[in-house]
């Protein structure tokens, strides 16, 4: 009952041209897909264009961030309003911004809140760092973080949100982490923590990710894992024909 998504996170990668040409790519290999949806989120400064080329495609458009604020003197900043102009969903929470930027739960769940008033689907991420892991402090982490950026977040359907679980050692590390794990960590610690702000019902039918080092030849036994939804897929999805092999290992 839940379509899987594979998302692609460009982080601060390609130009406008560059953008173009990576899209024009992956919607000539697009074709045959079916039951699987996808987003790529580029730079703020390739949206425009991407959103002209991609206007009859299936393919959705997300932004990597937003502003918690909604207008005004926030010098360099782009808020939901504006990022809704071209884009679906925006990512939030991701562990880089945690780390560079300092974003903790509360700038996070304004962020959330923010993204839900201008109609953009926040695909939040959450995830353990190595020490936390390795003190068995993971499923402690992970609810603290969605408890304190989903706080008094309403939801009227479970399509209006998508959580990411990263677990930060396999972000951008070529290490990836045990499906069989992850999966079990949805289903003991993510959804129930979901049920708990929002019912049994909407947690089975909010989308969970994975995300971390995603590859073509690791993407399989990912999907085949009831509990994960799908990825959110940076470095490999920089190149059209690896994020297209991922999204094919859905089919
Ligand atoms: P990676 O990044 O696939 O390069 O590990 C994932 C992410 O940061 O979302």
């Amino acid at each position: 009952m839940r379509v899987p998504l594979i998302a692609g996170n460009w982080k601060m990668n390609k130009t406008e041209g560059e953008a173009i040409s990576l899209v024009r790519s992956l919607m000539q290999g697009m074709r045959s897909f079916s039951g699987v949806e996808v987003l790529i989120c580029p730079p703020f400064t390739a949206l425009s264009q991407l959103h002209k080329l991609l206007v009859s495609s299936p393919i959705m458009l997300g932004a990597q961030n937003i502003s918690d604020q909604e207008s005004g003197a926030y010098t360099g900043e782009v808020s939901g309003r504006m990022a809704a102009d071209f884009c679906s969903h925006v990512i939030l929470g991701h562990s880089e911004r945690r780390a560079y930027y300092s974003e903790g739960e509360a700038l996070i769940n304004r962020k959330i809140k923010a993204a839900r008033r201008s109609g953009l689907v926040p695909v939040l991420c959450v995830g353990e760092s190595l020490p936390e892991r390795d003190s068995g402090r993971a499923a402690a982490v992970i609810s603290g973080q969605l408890l304190g950026a989903l706080e008094n977040v309403l939801l009227t359907d479970p399509g209006e949100i998508i959580i990411a679980y990263e677990p930060v050692w396999a972000i951008g590390t070529g290490r990836s982490a045990d499906p069989q794990e992850i999966s079990d960590l949805i289903s003991t610690v993510i959804r129930p923590v979901l049920s708990g702000l929002w019912g049994e019902e909407s947690s089975q039918g909010i989308r969970v990710l994975y995300g971390g080092s995603v590859n073509p030849i690791n993407a399989r036994g990912f999907f085949s894992q009831p509990e994960i939804d799908g990825a959110l897929v940076g470095g490999a999805s920089l190149d059209a024909g690896k994020f297209l092999s991922i999204i094919e290992k859905t089919q």
